[in-house]
């Protein structure tokens, strides 16, 4: 038996930094292999340390019988805060397999002292809020969302992905291809040379995209923030903010 076959397959839901960071610590540990599973939304997903499936699943029951199959130890959510239907599926499938689930949930953003934050409960309710707030808009909530501005005709965007959105744009936008981290100074440039008045944003958290909020505060304008859909709880999940601490609680699960 090689050291490989004795390492715990661990299945990391992937698509973020934080799974990305997390797979190469899990790499880096022999008695660890990382799976990374990638929605396969992106042509180019970027390296990833260790092994890589890319696709759904076909849902929570198809999930549970995955981890079955590919003799799972335990499965980490490292999706994106908005990606729901997965975390969901996740929470579903490992209590039907009996696995332990580690969800890495970095925390959201909070506004400070000369922000100007105004909150929207979803992506439609952020659309419908555009026209008491700005002209020049900043879109910066991907690809997938961006058809949800579609009818907002009063207001000319910067729609900022990593790929062409599929589906309906506002009739009156420029597309940027771009992916992050964003320096503060590019961002900053960024909001000056489209004479942005405001920015909307996903609540994702971390630092590689919080750029933007800071040169918004600087530049006196504001940011509409669509807040996150809640989270699956429950007993079997462990819930941590950093690919170190995910690294860490799958460990601790491996020798329970
Ligand atoms: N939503 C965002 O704002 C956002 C931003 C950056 C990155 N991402 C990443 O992009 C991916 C898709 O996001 P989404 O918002 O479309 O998710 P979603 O709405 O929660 O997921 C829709 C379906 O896509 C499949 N799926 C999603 N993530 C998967 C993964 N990591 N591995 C295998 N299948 C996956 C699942 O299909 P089945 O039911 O067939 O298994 C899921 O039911 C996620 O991995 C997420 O981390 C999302």
């Amino acid at each position: 038996m090689s050291a490989n076959d004795r390492a715990a397959p661990v299945l990391v839901l992937g698509g973020t930094s934080g799974a990305r960071e997390l797979a190469a610590i899990l790499d880096g540990d022999p008695s660890v292999r990382p799976i990374t599973s990638l929605a396969g939304r992106v042509a180019d997903p970027g390296a990833v340390a260790g092994e890589v499936r890319t696709g759904g699943f076909g849902g929570a029951t198809e999930l549970a019988r995955w981890i079955g199959e590919h003799g799972i130890a335990a499965v980490v959510d490292a999706t994106h805060p908005f990606a729901a239907a997965i975390s969901r599926n996740a929470a579903e499938a490992c209590a039907a397999a009996g696995v332990p689930l580690v969800a890495l949930r970095r925390p959201g953003w909070t506004a400070g002292p000369g922000d100007d934050w105004h909150d929207a409960a979803d992506l439609a309710d952020a659309a419908a809020r555009i026209a008491g707030l700005g002209t020049r808009v900043l879109l910066a909530i991907g690809r997938q969302e961006a058809p949800a501005f579609a009818g907002v005709a009063g207001a000319w965007f910067l729609i900022r992905a990593i790929e062409a959105p599929d589906g309906t744009l506002p009739p009156h936008h420029q597309l940027l291809l771009a992916r992050g981290p964003y320096a503060l100074e590019d961002e900053r440039r960024l909001l000056a040379d489209h004479a942005i008045d405001l920015v909307v944003t996903k609540d994702s958290g971390g630092d590689a995209t919080r750029g933007k909020l800071d040169a918004a505060r600087e530049r006196g304008i504001p940011v509409l923030v669509v807040r996150r859909p809640e989270a699956p709880g429950g007993a079997g999940i462990t819930a941590v903010a950093t690919a170190a601490d995910a690294a860490a609680a799958v460990r601790a699960a491996l020798v329970r």
